[in-house]
C-alpha cells in the first residue's frame, strides 16, 4: 500500500508510504490518497485529516521516473495531474504535517491542504525549473496567492529551497512545531478541530477557501448565507445552548 490510513477517534491520518522513493507522487499513490480521503470524507464522525510522510521526506515531488516515460500526447490525453482537482473537493479540513523534504508536487500537496505544520527540519521548494519544466499541480498559482509574486517567482525561477524558518516567515506554513513528538503535536491540534461540529467545519473551510476566488463583496455575501444555513443544524443549537448552560458542547 502506498498510503497508510489510520483512524484515531474523529481524525484520520494518511501516511504517504513510498519511503524508498521519498514518497514521490506516482499515479498509484495519487489515486490511493484521493480515494481514501473521499471515503473518509463521507464518515460523519471524521472531522479532520492529517497528511504526513516520514522524518526524511513529506514528499519529494511528482515521480520523475514515471513522467520521463510520457510524451506530450500522453500527458495531454490523460490530463496528467488533472485528477488532483478531486483533492480540492474534499470538504473535511486537511492538515499537512511536513517533515523533511516538500519539493515540487510535495510542496504543492502541502499547499492544497488547509493548514500546514512544519517540523524544524522541513524544507520546501518548487525545483521543477531544474528539470526543464514548471510546477504542474497548482504551484505557480497557490504559491503566488500565499506568499505574493516576488517571493513565489524567485522560488519558481531559481528552484531555491527554503527551510522551515523562512517558510514560516513568508507565510507559506502555519507554524513550526518541535521535531520531537512532531506528529503527536499535530494529532492534538487535529483532534481539537475534529471535536467541533462537522457541518460547521465544512462550512468554515468552504467560506475561507472562497476568499481566494471571489471579490470581497461576493465572499462576504457567501459567508453570510453559509452562516445563516448553520441555523438549521442541531449542532448550532447544541453549541449555543452549551455556552449559555456553562458546559462543554457535545457535537455529533
Ligand atoms: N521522483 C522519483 N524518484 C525520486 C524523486 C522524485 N521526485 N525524488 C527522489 N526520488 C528517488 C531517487 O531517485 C532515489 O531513488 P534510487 O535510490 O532508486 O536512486 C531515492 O528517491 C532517494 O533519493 P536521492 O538518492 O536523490 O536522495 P538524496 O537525499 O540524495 O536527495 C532530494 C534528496 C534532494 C530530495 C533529491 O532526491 C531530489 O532532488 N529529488 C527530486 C526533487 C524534485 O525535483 N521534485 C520535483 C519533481 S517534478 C514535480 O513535482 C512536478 C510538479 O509540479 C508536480
Amino acid at each position: 500500500m502506498n498510503v497508510l490510513f489510520e483512524q484515531i477517534g474523529r481524525i484520520v491520518i494518511a501516511k504517504l508510504n513510498r519511503p524508498k522513493a521519498l514518497n514521490a507522487l506516482n499515479s498509484e499513490i495519487m489515486i490511493e490518497l484521493i480515494s481514501g480521503l473521499q471515503k473518509y470524507d463521507n464518515y460523519p464522525e471524521v472531522g479532520c485529516f492529517i497528511i504526513t510522510g516520514n522524518e526524511r521526506a513529506f514528499c519529494a515531488g511528482a515521480d520523475i521516473k514515471e513522467m520521463i516515460q510520457k510524451d506530450f500526447s500522453e500527458m495531454f490525453n490523460e490530463d496528467y495531474f488533472g485528477y488532483w482537482e478531486l483533492f480540492s473537493r474534499i470538504k473535511t479540513p486537511i492538515v499537512a504535517a511536513v517533515n523533511g523534504y516538500a519539493f515540487g508536487g510535495g510542496c504543492e500537496l502541502a499547499m492544497m491542504c488547509d493548514i500546514i505544520y512544519a517540523s524544524e527540519n522541513a524544507q520546501f521548494g518548487q525545483p521543477e525549473i531544474k528539470l526543464g519544466v514548471i510546477p504542474g499541480i497548482g504551484g505557480s498559482q497557490r504559491l503566488t496567492k500565499l506568499i505574493g509574486k516576488p517571493k513565489a517567482m524567485e522560488m519558481i525561477l531559481t528552484g531555491r529551497t527554503i527551510d522551515a524558518i523562512e517558510a514560516e516567515r513568508i507565510g507559506l506554513v502555519t507554524q513550526i512545531l518541535r521535531k520531537t513528538d512532531f506528529l503527536s503535536q499535530v494529532i492534538h491540534i487535529a483532534q481539537t478541530i475534529a471535536s467541533y461540529s462537522k457541518i460547521a467545519l465544512k462550512a468554515a473551510k468552504e467560506a475561507t477557501n472562497y476568499a481566494l476566488e471571489s471579490s470581497l463583496k461576493d465572499g462576504i455575501f457567501f459567508e453570510r448565507r453559509l452562516f445563516h444555513s448553520l441555523f438549521h443544524t442541531q449542532n448550532q443549537i447544541e453549541g449555543m445552548s452549551a455556552f449559555i448552560e456553562k458546559r462543554t458542547a457535545k457535537f455529533n
